[in-house]
């Protein structure tokens, strides 16, 4: 067994804008986390992975970096974040900064330099390519929509490179002089005492670079554009460089955005591997289809689910370490997008609760998950922040979808289902800020569902969460649920989820009940010990009668 201290893990994901606001401008900083970090802990986490919070003009939500060594002033002061780190450390908690080096913001000196000065050298930090009369060197359409090429201004025939929005010029990874100021940032941030780094859109760094038109496959006459530039050729070797330049240095915790091929997956995550681990897209992006559009569903339904969490585990324990979530600031709340909406309640959000954080990996929870928080419903297009809902809602009208079908489908999806405020209390804000507007609306079911009124009940989600970390970290079973083996069981019935973690002689076994109906399951007579259930009053018996939405763990002693 090759133990690690990041496998023993309980993440916590904080979107600061969100999370909590310390001086009443209606958005959260370093010092709402600071005041927050007692919560963390007496829920029993143990990492933060804390999204970007660098200097940025907030194109998207602080993926678009101005400067990488700076906190933004919304956020706070480097100062702030300095009493963080050491803070933190107090209570136990290590924290994961955002790693976003696939691009950087066009507010970014480097970027200036390059697009006011063509003989500048920051131009090669860039992909400024020459397109033909006049268009772009082809029709590759960004991940937000529209061309990923941008004209530069007062020069004929010249465009840069946006993989997202214009804002988030591409840098060039073949340019050795970039890598090393960007391995020189990596280790100004490790130096300081952070334990690693979340890292975004890493396989989009390596480009096949194309010309010409190519075949469309949209209304739009653009093409998606992570055929080629989405784990190309020559990936490997960059990121292998990267690791060996800064995390192996560190002995990090690392954990990348990146929907690698199965069969490359050794390399990513195995004993020597890139990353220490790497988030899976299968099972969260299951609602949309391959190329990420929102108003095309996918049919999905939760076999296809259950197939998809099992091949996954099956192919991370095989491989290397895998990280286990169902929430982020790109995804919608988990139990609007699992759960028909008149099925939303304690007991359904309990089962999505167990039935990940029993898995093999290292969980990641999203602030609010823990709450069991839920989509919002906005009233107009006007009162989405996020960048890419836009874009979605324009295309999805392109294809000829009414405002009302598009919106509708678009509110499903929106990131911004996930980024409004924390939900603390049922005072005004929900307790996020203590001024007068907030950055993105509030969701009014706050009154009902918020960290105060759920802490004094003993059966609410978040106490239920306590439970199933309490489980993973401190309890007898700890070792079966972080290191045993994983054995799904495809046999049991098929409304049902049923899978074992076997470590030397203890066995757990996972009952999932996804169905609002009861359903029969049979066990093996060695379960004869009730670990955790979203019920009370549990009967255990050969053929055990699961009720709507019910989730049990079991152990054999
Ligand atoms: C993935 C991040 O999670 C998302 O929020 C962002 O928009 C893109 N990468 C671009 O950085």
């Amino acid at each position: 067994m090759n133990n690690k201290w990041w496998k023993e893990a309980v993440v916590y994901q904080i979107y600061p804008k969100s999370f909590q606001d310390s001086n009443e401008d209606g958005i959260g900083d370093v010092r709402g986390i600071i005041n927050r970090l007692q919560y963390l802990k007496d829920l029993g986490i143990t990492v933060i992975w804390i999204c970007p919070m660098y200097k940025s003009p907030m194109d998207d939500g602080g993926y678009d970096i101005a400067d990488y060594y700076s906190i933004d002033p919304i956020f706070g002061s480097n100062e702030d974040f300095d009493e963080l780190i050491r803070k933190a450390e107090k209570v136990g908690i290590r924290i994961l900064l955002d790693l976003v080096v696939n691009h950087t913001s066009d507010e970014h000196e480097w970027f200036e330099e390059a697009l006011n000065d063509p003989d500048s050298e920051y131009r090669k930090y860039y992909h400024f390519v020459k397109g033909s009369n006049g268009r772009p060197p082809n029709n590759w359409r960004s991940y937000f929509g529209g061309s990923a090429w941008e004209p530069v201004p007062h020069e004929k025939n010249t465009f840069y490179l946006h993989a997202f929005s214009k804002k988030q010029p591409d840098l060039n990874w073949e340019n050795e002089e970039l890598r090393e100021e960007i391995y020189k940032m990596i280790n100004y941030w490790l130096d300081k005492g952070i334990a690693g780094f979340r890292i975004d859109a890493i396989l989009n760094i390596k480009k096949s670079m194309v010309r010409g038109r190519l075949e469309p496959d949209g209304e739009d006459g653009l093409v998606y554009i992570g055929h080629w530039i989405m784990n190309q050729p020559g990936v490997q070797s960059l990121l292998k460089e990267i690791n060996e330049r800064t995390f192996k240095v560190h002995d990090s915790f690392t954990v990348a955005e990146a929907a690698v091929p199965n069969d490359h997956l050794d390399q990513y995550i195995g004993p020597g591997g890139f990353f220490s681990m790497v988030f899976d897209f299968s099972y969260t992006d299951i609602d949309v289809n391959e190329t990420g559009d929102w108003f095309k569903p996918s049919g999905w339904t939760w076999t296809d689910m259950r197939e998809k969490i099992f091949i996954n585990q099956e192919i991370t324990q095989e491989k290397g370490w895998g990280a286990l979530y169902l929430e982020n600031h790109d995804q919608p709340r988990s139990v609007s997008k699992y759960i028909p909406k008149h099925d939303i309640n304690q007991y359904s959000k309990k089962m999505l609760g167990t039935l990940f954080m029993m898995l093999r990996g290292t969980p990641f929870i999203y602030q609010g998950q823990e709450l069991g928080m839920t989509n919002i419903e906005m009233d107009s297009m006007e009162e989405y922040e996020d960048i890419a809902t836009h874009d979605q809602y324009k295309r999805a009208l392109l294809t000829g979808l009414s405002k009302e079908a598009a919106f509708k489908m678009i509110s499903k999806r929106s990131r911004d289902n996930s980024r409004t405020p924390m939900q603390w209390d049922d005072s005004e804000q929900a307790g996020f800020s203590e001024g007068d507007n907030t950055w993105l609306k509030v969701n009014p079911n706050y009154t009902e569902i918020n960290a105060e009124k759920e802490r004094l009940d003993d059966r609410s989600v978040l106490n239920y969460y306590k439970k199933l970390i309490e489980l993973r970290t401190t309890s007898n079973y700890r070792e079966v649920i972080v290191y045993g083996k994983f054995v799904p069981d495809r046999t049991a019935n098929d409304q049902t989820i049923v899978y074992e973690r076997v470590w030397q002689d203890t066995k757990l076994l996972t009952a999932i009940n996804f169905t609002n109906e009861k359903q029969t399951i049979t066990i093996d007579e060695n379960y004869t010990q009730v670990v955790l259930s979203n019920y009370q009053g549990v009967l255990i018996n050969e053929k055990l009668c699961l009720r709507p939405y019910e989730s049990m763990v079991l152990a054999n002693r």
